[in-house]
């Protein structure tokens, strides 16, 4: 029997570097790791690990499509993510999964799309963002609304501007904090909501960011007219076997790793402590 402990390597091929605190890690696996190991949907986590260090779990920000590699995209938060800052091309970092449920995105062809993200936020959905263009055709329109603390703190600043010229496509940003050079929008993403009409009865929101975040977002999307069932919302938990084993993550009865991390608000809501999770 395979034993979901076990890791195993990959290596990194290319680091880039998103903000002062936040990085992205291109990840190739060792010539005799489990091809279909490479294999998740988007909205899955990884449990990522530095042997004598310690694991986390990390989302997938990579697109299933893309062939022979994954991306995570890590904040230097604690001792494991900053030991991972140190690494370099060509070092080894250790994975078990892919674990997690994941977004729908099949059963939503034809539907109005909405993406609302803040700060570390919007990698989980960037999996997401990336299958939905690889079959543009196949959905309504989309909106992006991504907001950050500081302009630096954005992520995929490359990757937003090639994003703004898709067909049918809606990119607003925003920050809390401008400095000199920004000449966008500033406030808290849901300021957003004034530069873009978000009025639907069936569009579908994909949701991720801190607690505080999703808590005002939530509220917004309801007063705009989306369904609590069409409220896709990605949560975090400190987590430790990843496989609904231990309990660290339990919420009300629910194991963010294995009955989420990808909750709709119409099970949220029925969380007897909603307000310790989303606010
Ligand atoms: C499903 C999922 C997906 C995630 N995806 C990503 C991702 O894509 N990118 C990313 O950067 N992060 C992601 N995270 C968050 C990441 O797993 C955590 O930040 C993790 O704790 C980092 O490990 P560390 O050892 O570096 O930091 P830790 O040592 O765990 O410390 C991180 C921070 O949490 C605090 N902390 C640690 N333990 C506790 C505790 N028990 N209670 C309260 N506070 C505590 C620390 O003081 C510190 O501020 C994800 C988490 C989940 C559950
Ligand atoms: S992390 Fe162990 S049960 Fe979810």
């Amino acid at each position: 029997m395979r034993n979901e402990y076990i890791t195993y390597p990959v290596i990194i091929e290319s680091i880039q570097k998103e903000s002062f605190d936040t990085k992205t890690f291109k990840l190739t696996l060792e010539d005799k790791a489990p091809a279909a190991s490479f294999d998740f949907k988007p909205g899955q986590f990884m449990q990522v690990s530095l042997l004598g260090v310690g694991e986390a779990p990390i989302s997938i920000t990579s697109c299933p499509a893309d062939a022979g590699f994954l991306e995570f995209t890590i904040r230097a938060a604690g001792k494991l993510t900053r030991a991972i800052h140190q690494l370099k091309p060509g070092d080894k970092i250790y994975i078990r999964g892919p674990y997690g449920n994941s977004f729908p995105i099949e059963q939503l062809g034809g539907r109005d799309l909405y993406f609302i993200s803040g700060g570390i936020g919007l990698p989980p959905l960037r999996s997401v963002i990336r299958t939905v263009f690889d079959k543009r055709e196949d959905f309504g329109k989309i909106k992006i609304l991504y907001g950050a603390k500081t302009p630096d703190e954005l992520c995929f600043k490359e990757e937003l501007e090639t994003w703004k010229e898709m067909n049918d496509t809606e990119v607003l940003i925003t920050v809390d904090e401008p400095d000199d050079g920004w000449q966008g929008s500033v406030g808290v993403v849901t300021t957003l909501w004034n530069k873009t009409d978000m009025t639907t009865s069936s569009g579908v929101a994909f949701v991720c960011g801190p607690p505080i975040m999703i808590k005002f977002v939530v509220i917004e999307l309801l007063q705009s007219g989306f369904k609590d069932e069409n409220i896709y919302i990605t949560l975090e938990r400190y987590m430790k076997c990843g496989i609904g084993k231990c309990g660290h993550c339990n919420i009300a009865g629910k194991f963010v790793c294995i009955d989420g991390p990808v909750f709709t608000y119409s099970q949220l809501k029925r969380f007897p402590d909603k307000e310790r999770v989303i606010a």
